[in-house]
């Protein structure tokens, strides 16, 4: 079933990119394209300190993590409105969709809005109409998780979570997100206890800059059920073969990797590693408008730059669909919708 046919080399891009896939680490922020920044600042009366969209793409140029969180943060500072974020969202679904994306789980950034004024109701309600509208209009089926910023503290996780609970069917899970290098998971433990009592479904990046200790402490303090990044378990045998033997999903993210310099170049990635290792590993676009691609585009030049091939590529796929939070029924269908791909590309 799950064995695809030789693909010719010339033809393993149009392969990739006809696979139906789930994306599980997208940022919704960081989706928002420098022509949708102007148009909402235009919108919203805001002036913005770059005179043009190509002055605001010249300006993407990371060297670290936080060097892209501060352009990243205040690309969102034109999202005033419940419309914007509606826009923001809607925009990321239907070019998702076109990349074969049958179901995204999203995160967003509260906090960043709510720290200009913005009401986390504003925030929701945007996001989760257009969430709603995506699966009619593009059919593609949509959730959200609601991410910490790890720089604020935990007090401030807090007081996000008591504000965003009236909304709770709104979205599915929390996350922790932002400047990881100072900022363990241990830090958020009695927040994510509290989340777990609630039943959301936790995920924390850990291990895309941090050590490996991070990706322990998520697992052991947060009790995450998925690892966003995690790539620096490469450094760490034993959580290597912990990753593997419990099947604890990787949400790899290669652009961002490479336009962060956690690796100079594509061809320096480790996924192959993480993959032969028999690690559950996925592939995503995290912040898409700031990295130069979406999922296929991570596909396509990670493969291309790593010698990966068609069976991997249907690993992955699957992978996505089996480390989702889609219930059971709804993950049997977007597998046989991956049967039925692989069956008939030609
Ligand atoms: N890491 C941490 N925080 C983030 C990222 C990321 O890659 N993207 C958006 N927020
Ligand atoms: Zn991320």
């Amino acid at each position: 079933m799950y064995q695809t046919k030789p693909v010719a080399p010339e033809r393993l891009p149009a392969f990739l990119r006809s696979l139906p896939k789930a994306e599980l680490h997208i940022h919704i922020e960081g989706s928002l394209e420098p022509e949708l920044i102007f148009a909402l600042a235009a919108r919203n009366g805001l002036t913005l300190p770059h005179a043009s969209v190509e002055d605001l793409r010249q300006a993407y140029a990371f060297h670290d993590l936080q060097s892209f969180l501060d352009i990243y943060y205040a690309g969102a500072s034109v999202l005033l409105f419940e419309q914007d974020f509606y826009d923001m969202a809607r925009a990321y679904l239907q070019r998702a969709a076109a990349d074969n994306v049958l179901h995204a789980e999203i995160f967003f950034d509260p906090q960043t809005h709510t720290a200009r004024g913005v009401s986390i109701e504003t925030v929701l309600n945007g996001l989760h109409r257009a969430c709603q509208d995506a699966r009619s209009d593009f059919g593609i089926s949509a959730s959200l998780i609601l991410c910490f910023l790890r720089h604020l503290s935990e007090d401030d996780a807090f007081a996000t979570l008591e504000q965003a609970l009236p909304f709770r069917d709104k979205f599915i899970g929390i996350g922790l997100d932002s400047s990881e290098l100072g900022h363990p998971p241990e830090k958020f433990a009695r927040v994510f206890a509290r989340c777990r009592e609630l039943g959301f479904r936790l995920v924390a990046h850990a291990g895309e800059e941090g050590p490996p200790a991070y990706i322990w402490s998520a697992l052991d303090v947060l009790h995450v059920e998925r690892i966003d990044h995690g790539v620096q378990c490469v450094q760490d045998s034993a959580l290597m073969q912990r990753l593997a033997r419990e099947r604890i999903p990787l949400t790899v993210c290669p652009l961002s990797n490479m336009k962060l310099r956690v690796y100079r170049q594509l061809s320096q990635h480790k996924l192959w590693q993480l993959l032969g290792a028999g690690i559950f590993a996925t592939v995503n676009s995290d912040d898409p408008a700031y990295f130069g691609g979406y999922i296929n585009d991570n596909f396509v030049q990670t493969f291309a730059a790593t010698g990966l091939g068609a069976q991997h590529g249907l690993t992955l796929a699957r992978n996505s669909f089996e480390a989702s939070f889609m219930d059971e029924a709804e993950k049997r269908a977007c597998l046989q919708r991956l049967e039925q791909a692989v069956e008939g590309f030609e």
